[in-house]
């Protein structure tokens, strides 16, 4: 593995409760500190929403980083149940995923709804992770690159306009196939790296004045993370059902 930096994202999804939560912290807390000072990791923490600021000042001055699972695509207004991306920033939470195929699939989100939870969050100044990713039967019909190529489009174009683009924020964009989130299957390494080609090549037509960087997730896991870490395309990776267990993602953060 190359030394560049390296982000490891624990999308806990809703798979620990609140207790768990407390105590997956508490009780490996020596242990994330000392995973996250590896040098050029960086770890980040994404619980639910009502995880965060109890997280935010366990970790405060750490460097271990809170992230979100979701967020509204408004500012602020009559919008039962959602969590605004300025509520986030103002509790210290430093990055958000957005986008994610299970968001996609049972809340209906679309591409154009995914763009502006991305602006909301760039406005308040929590760094995106924007998932993107194919279905198996869009993968089966030949349609990947299309589909990777709408969902970075509609991103990417309301990007171009954006007012906050002064070339010192970032965007992460994670390449999650939709066959390999929970399921244990992964794709080749020749498929990887083509795929994220492609998503370097889309993005890379629009000049955006972001930092960008480029992710991998789907069934991440002891045993897959040797092989990702040798994509030199690849910043780092999203880490579904192996990061609820500490002692595999701290087998995950530790591979080389
Ligand atoms: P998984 O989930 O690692 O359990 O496949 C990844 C994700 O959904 O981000």
């Amino acid at each position: 593995m190359s030394n560049k930096p390296f982000f490891y994202v624990a999308n806990w999804k809703m798979n620990l409760h609140f207790h768990e939560t407390v105590s997956f912290c508490a009780e490996n807390y020596e242990q994330l500190m000392l995973l996250a000072e590896k040098e050029k990791t960086y770890l980040i923490l994404c619980p639910t929403f009502l995880m965060i600021e109890h997280m935010q000042s366990m970790f405060r001055n750490t460097p271990i980083s809170i992230g979100a699972q979701n967020c509204s695509e408004y500012n602020q207004g009559p919008y039962t149940g959602d969590v605004s991306a300025k509520s986030l920033m103002e509790v210290g939470c430093r990055y958000c995923i957005v986008g994610h195929s299970e968001r996609r699939i049972h809340f209906g989100e679309t591409n154009e709804i995914v763009a502006h939870k991305v602006s909301r969050l760039l406005e308040n100044s929590v760094r995106p992770i924007m998932c993107i990713g194919e279905t198996l039967q869009e993968r089966q019909e030949g349609k990947t690159y299309d589909i990777l190529a709408q969902q970075l489009e509609s991103l990417c174009r309301v990007l171009i306009d954006c007012k906050v683009a002064d070339g010192s924020k970032s965007i992460f964009f994670a390449y999650e196939p939709v066959w390999t989130i929970g399921t244990g299957v992964t794709p080749t390494y020749d498929e990887l790296k083509q795929a994220l080609l492609w998503i370097k090549e889309i993005v890379g037509r629009y000049n955006l004045a972001f930092r960008i960087y480029y992710l991998y997730g789907g069934s991440v896991s002891v045993d897959t993370i040797s092989s990702l870490k040798k994509i030199e395309e690849l910043n780092g990776v999203l880490i579904g059902s192996s990061s609820t267990d500490f002692q595999i993602l701290r087998k995950i953060v530790l591979s080389s």
